[in-house]
This record gives structure tokens, C-alpha cells and sequence, in this order.
């Protein structure tokens, strides 16, 4: 890597940052756009997270940041301006400098949608059920109303998160108890898993999949590992599974367009260079 005094820097902040992905996903695509350009992970603690995004946003070489956990509410409360997607879902992982000021936007839901593209959902006949009511729902929960999704069950182990998404994003959707998830998966053309169930260490979401619809979608956002038990469950019963590491990717193209100004490339695919990185966790 070759840097100028034209580099252009983004990066990546969160706490802990050391186990994410986009550092290396964001340099694959700088390597091959061939451009002038450098992606950083910095980690920073909650009470600096403030200072240190305002300081960074003082300099013109620095395009923006992404965010991660625990600062993407943090995020959409210090931006100067705010899409209509950060702020129905609540928080930014996503901030751009332009001019001085900060900018918040949440690309989430753009990268679920992107990962379900090559299943072809029918949204507008589309029931779809999503599992869990934290930060990963509400995402999800805006991708599904922004495509047009017929109807959302949404079930969560704590109905109260799923009745509060309900309330103030989808007074639509139907809230299901979670022990009733299971005649709810009957009816499902589309399963999402938002919940952190099926992550490495942890116990899986426990799911009756043999009233599940064949050729149903599943979608696991849980990407350590790629293929968690609610993945497997899915394929064995015929359904069409799909995972995170899809919407990773996703989210990140709008961001690399953001930052640099031009479209991540598809060539060579990134998806390869995280499955090996992730060889190593999963
Ligand atoms: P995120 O912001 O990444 O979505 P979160 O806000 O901690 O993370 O949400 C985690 C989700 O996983 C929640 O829906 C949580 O259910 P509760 O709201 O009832 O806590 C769900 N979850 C975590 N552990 C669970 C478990 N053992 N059984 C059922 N749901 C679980």
C-alpha cells in the first residue's frame, strides 16, 4: 500500500474493533480500484467516541467513518443530519464528513436486501417472520417495510422490544409470542434470524422446521459461524438459506461509494478473502 499526501482515510470504530471485517474488506476493494486511499480500524471508548469523531471530521482527508457496537446510537445523536433510514432505525453505521459536518446514515437494511436479492423475494406477497427485537431487527424490520413487504410477524423471546418496534416503525406487524414462533414459521415465506442465538459459544435458536414452507427464504444475520444450526435446519427441510456474511458485504458497497466516491468492484469478489479470514473463527 502506497500512501500519499492526497489519501484519502476512512475506517472503522467500534469497542472492541479488533474482530472486524470491514478493514479488510474495505482495503481489498481500495487494492483494486486502484485508488489513493486507506481504511483503518480505531477502537475508542464510549466516553471518547464523541471528541474523537468531531476531531476527525475537522480534517479534509478524512472521508468518514463506519460504526460499530456499542457507538451506532452514539453516532446518530452527534450527527449534524440524518436519513430517513438511520433515523427509523434508530442508530448510524454509517457517518460521512462533508463540508464540516457530520452526516449519519445506516446501511443495514440496504445490505439485507442485498443478500436476499439472488433468492428473488416476492415482497409485495411475502409473509415474512423475524426473529429477535434488538438493534439487527429494527434493521431488518425497515428493509422489509421499504420493500414493500406484504406482512411482518415479528417474535421476540421479550415481547415489550418487539411491541416498541411495532409501535414506532411497523404498526403493522404482528406480534407473535415467542413460544408460538413455530406456527408462525408455518406461515412464513421468509425466516430472518436477528436474534444473537447460533453465535460461536452460544446456544441456537430452537426452531420446529418441519412445518416450515419449502422453498421458503431463510436468512441468518449471525456470521460466526457461517453456518449456525438455524442455517442447517433450514437447508435439511428444503428452504432457500442464506448468510450473514451476504449482508456484511452489503452494507459495506454503499459505504465504500460514500467514502471514495465510485462503486466497490466486483471483481475480484471479496467474499473469498472473508471466508478465509473467517477460517480461522468459525
Ligand atoms: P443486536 O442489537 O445485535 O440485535 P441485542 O439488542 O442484544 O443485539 O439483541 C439480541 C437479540 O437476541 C434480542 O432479540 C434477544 O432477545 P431479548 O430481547 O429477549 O433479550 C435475543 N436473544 C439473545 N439471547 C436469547 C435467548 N437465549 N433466547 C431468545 N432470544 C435471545
Amino acid at each position: 500500500m502506497r500512501i500519499t499526501g492526497q489519501t484519502r482515510l476512512a475506517g472503522v470504530t467500534g469497542d472492541p474493533v479488533a474482530h472486524s471485517l470491514s478493514p479488510l474488506m474495505m482495503s481489498h476493494w481500495i487494492a483494486a480500484s486502484g485508488l489513493d486511499a486507506a481504511y483503518l480500524p480505531f477502537p475508542v471508548a464510549p466516553t471518547d467516541f464523541s471528541d474523537f469523531v468531531r476531531g476527525l471530521a475537522k480534517s479534509p482527508s478524512v472521508s468518514g467513518l463506519n460504526v460499530t457496537l456499542p457507538h451506532k446510537e452514539a453516532a446518530l445523536a452527534l450527527a449534524d443530519k440524518a436519513t430517513p433510514a438511520a433515523l427509523a432505525i434508530g442508530a448510524a453505521n454509517l457517518l460521512t464528513f462533508r463540508g464540516g459536518e457530520i452526516h449519519a446514515d445506516n446501511t443495514d437494511a440496504d445490505g439485507f436486501l442485498a443478500a436476499l436479492e439472488p433468492a428473488e423475494p416476492d415482497y409485495g406477497n411475502a409473509i415474512a417472520l423475524v426473529l429477535g427485537a434488538g438493534g439487527a431487527a429494527r434493521a431488518l424490520v425497515h428493509a422489509l417495510l421499504t420493500s414493500g413487504c406484504a406482512t411482518i410477524l415479528l417474535s421476540n423471546r421479550t415481547r415489550s422490544r418487539a411491541d416498541a418496534i411495532a409501535d414506532e416503525i411497523a404498526p403493522e406487524a404482528e406480534i407473535i409470542d415467542w413460544q408460538d414462533r413455530d406456527e408462525a414459521l408455518a406461515r412464513a415465506d421468509l425466516v430472518v434470524n436477528a436474534t444473537s442465538l447460533g453465535l460461536k459459544g452460544g446456544s441456537e435458536l430452537e426452531l420446529d422446521w418441519s412445518a416450515a414452507r419449502k422453498g421458503a427464504i431463510a436468512f441468518d444475520s449471525v456470521y460466526v459461524p457461517l453456518r449456525t444450526g438455524f442455517l442447517r435446519g433450514a437447508e435439511e427441510a428444503g428452504l432457500q438459506a442464506i448468510d450473514g456474511l451476504d449482508m456484511l458485504i452489503g452494507q459495506a458497497r454503499p459505504s465504500f461509494a460514500a467514502f471514495f466516491g465510485c462503486d466497490a468492484p466486483h471483481d475480484p469478489p471479496v467474499r473469498p478473502v472473508l471466508l478465509d479470514a473467517l477460517g480461522g473463527r468459525s
